[in-house]
């Protein structure tokens, strides 16, 4: 009998399928992924590869945004209530009254939203290019939305602008107070600290460089420190260590971990490519008004 990860590479040849995963996926679904990366690039990834049929191993606006921008291809999601807290926070009604109240600001929303939601706003974007694509709209006043943390890290770059903050925040990220990474900095005097945007900004505070986890990744490749403290979801040390087998890396305790990151499993992988029942629908009309505002990201992002 074959393994499963030798099931999973027949099948996904007999389908032409492709799997991508995010950073924050565990160590062996990683490993058979075609391709791995932060929310910006695996959303670019969906709508340039050749294969028709998409596994993607990450939380459900993931998979959403690649059906949004690819409709003819199959986007299976393994794990069907694999969702992101964070963009459940995101409320219509509360985003139509903002609309209302600032009818002349730009309604900026973060990936991490559901389709809804996208539908309803101007442009999205990502911790890579969040500050690039708002410093590049027309607009004085931006309404962000749903992650106050990312929303208040940009702001202060952005001092040009007036953002108004939606309350929401990622449950993982938040969790890390200023004291876990005092703990590490007492431990590691002289060790650089990187840190995701989706961090309070006490905790930002500490960092030498934020981004998003594929700029993360690479500031650690160019970085000439042999040790780095990293502020995020535990899940990115797979890739970390891979590419810098002589590097060290620092986490917070406790341990910071996405459960809905971790849903996934490989048999949930195999059980997708065989049955294919796990598959991401979208109402037509509410799709394009969602592609409108993903589209706006990838053109102003370039
Ligand atoms: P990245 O775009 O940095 O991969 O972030 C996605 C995410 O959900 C972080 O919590
Ligand atoms: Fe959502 Fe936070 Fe998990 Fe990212 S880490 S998917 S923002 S809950």
């Amino acid at each position: 009998m074959d393994s499963i990860e030798e099931r999973i590479k027949k099948l996904k040849q007999e389908k032409n399928a492709v799997i991508l995963a995010h950073y924050y996926q565990c160590p062996e679904i990683q490993q058979i992924a075609d391709y791995v990366g932060d929310s910006y690039y695996l959303s670019k990834i969906a709508k340039e590869t050749g294969q028709e049929l998409i596994i993607f191993c990450g939380v459900r606006f993931m998979a959403e945004s690649a059906k949004i921008r690819s409709p003819h291809k199959k986007v299976l999601l393994p794990v069907a209530d694999a969702g992101c807290p964070m963009a459940d926070m995101a409320d219509i009604n509360k985003i139509k009254a903002l609309r209302k109240q600032y009818p002349d600001g730009a309604v900026v929303c973060y990936i991490n939203t559901s389709v809804e939601v996208k539908a309803l706003c101007d442009v999205c974007v990502t911790s890579s290019n969040a500050f690039d694509i708002i410093r590049k709209l027309p607009e004085r006043t931006i309404i962000f939305l749903p992650d106050r943390n990312l929303s208040a890290y940009i702001a202060d770059k952005c001092p040009e602008k007036e953002f108004i903050i939606y309350p929401g925040y990622c449950i993982v990220h938040n969790k890390i107070l200023p004291e876990h990474i005092m703990e590490l900095k007492i431990k590691h005097p002289n060790v650089p600290v990187v840190a995701h945007p989706e961090c309070r900004k006490e905790v930002l505070a500490f960092a030498n460089f934020v981004g998003s986890t594929g700029e993360m990744l690479s500031y650690a490749k160019s970085s000439d420190s042999s040790e780095l403290i990293v502020v995020t979801e535990e899940g990115i040390r797979y890739a970390l260590e891979q590419q810098n087998p002589r590097k060290i890396f620092h986490f917070p305790y406790p341990q910071i971990i996405c459960a809905n990151m971790k849903k996934t499993t490989i048999e949930n992988v195999l059980w997708a490519l065989e049955d294919e029942t796990t598959e991401i629908h979208i109402d037509e009309a509410l799709r394009i008004s969602a592609l409108n505002c993903l589209n706006a990201m990838h053109r102003l992002g370039n």
